[in-house]
């Protein structure tokens, strides 16, 4: 069996750079944080936590030391109770994910209504919520779209989600005669991950999509694998893989979200190649 991996996948520079930004910190102080799990990747925060990084689950939970803020980025309010404690905070808001906030600003101060499209129980679209003020509403799909929307309505998108929903928002938008001012702030990473994905599910007989269940961006990998290729499965760890999933196939193909590091990767690679 011939086993193919996607041109782009596995960790990303916003996911790299938060992973080294707490490793550093733990160095220097052995009272350190993260606020939420760093990284949306069970193995990767198990193997942080027996390097002695702590997962608080709110700030109360953090009366000192440092405490390193995810890629996910937090609420304006959050970032400032962590202050106000005395806290040393850490930001390791991935760049793409602080331009999203910054958008989000940008369009609560141009005095309509928000839309944020994204998963309203994701920390990164509560941060930007945080940031989108008062009038920001969350939209999973064109369909939760609210009958009320205030002029001038502006949207922007979760880093991590697909293109095609945005685009779905803003026609829905349009069709009610209304020109939204749109920040796509889907980040360059995702969409390289996402269209890689997609090319190399048209080619294979079988893919496997590799991340946390959790991770918004491994799922909207998976979902699009799953359009392009009825044989895909979303496993977090190798051992998860059945070998029954694969007969008859000629060539199998790899891919991982933003959150799985290289090794993981390999390791699932390498176990295909057995087979
Ligand atoms: Fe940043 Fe995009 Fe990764 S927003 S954390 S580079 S998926």
């Amino acid at each position: 069996m011939r086993v193919v991996r996607a041109k782009h996948a596995g960790v990303c520079y916003g996911v790299e750079r938060a992973l080294d930004m707490a490793v550093v910190a733990m160095m220097d102080e052995d009272d350190t944080h993260t606020l939420g799990p760093l990284i949306h990747n069970p193995t990767v925060v198990k193997q942080l936590e027996e390097q002695g990084v702590k997962v608080a689950k709110s700030v109360d939970d953090i009366e000192s030391g440092i405490v390193v803020i995810r890629s996910h980025g937090v609420e304006p309010h959050v970032m400032q109770q962590l202050k106000d404690k005395g806290l040393t905070v850490i930001d390791a808001t991935c760049p793409h994910v602080a331009k999203a906030q910054r958008s989000a600003g940008e369009l609560r101060d141009a005095g309509g209504t928000v839309i944020v499209i994204g998963r309203a129980e994701h920390p990164e679209v509560k941060g930007l919520c945080g940031h989108a003020g008062e009038r920001a509403v969350v939209v999973a799909d064109v369909d939760e779209l609210p009958d009320d929307l205030i002029e001038p309505v502006g949207i922007v998108v979760q880093t991590t989600e697909s293109k095609e929903k945005l685009e779905a928002v803003v026609e829905a938008v349009r069709a009610r005669g209304i020109e939204p001012v749109v920040k796509n702030t889907i980040c360059f990473a995702t969409r390289q991950r996402q269209n890689s994905a997609a090319d190399l599910a048209d080619e294979v007989d079988a893919i496997v999509v590799i991340g946390g269940k959790n991770s918004s961006n491994t799922t909207h990998l998976y979902d699009i694998c799953k359009a392009h290729c009825e044989r895909s499965y979303f496993i977090e760890r190798v051992d998860e893989i059945d070998p029954a999933w694969f007969a008859g196939c000629e060539t199998v193909g790899v891919t991982a979200g933003a959150s799985t590091p290289d090794d993981q990767i390999c390791a699932v690679v390498d176990y295909l190649e057995t087979l």
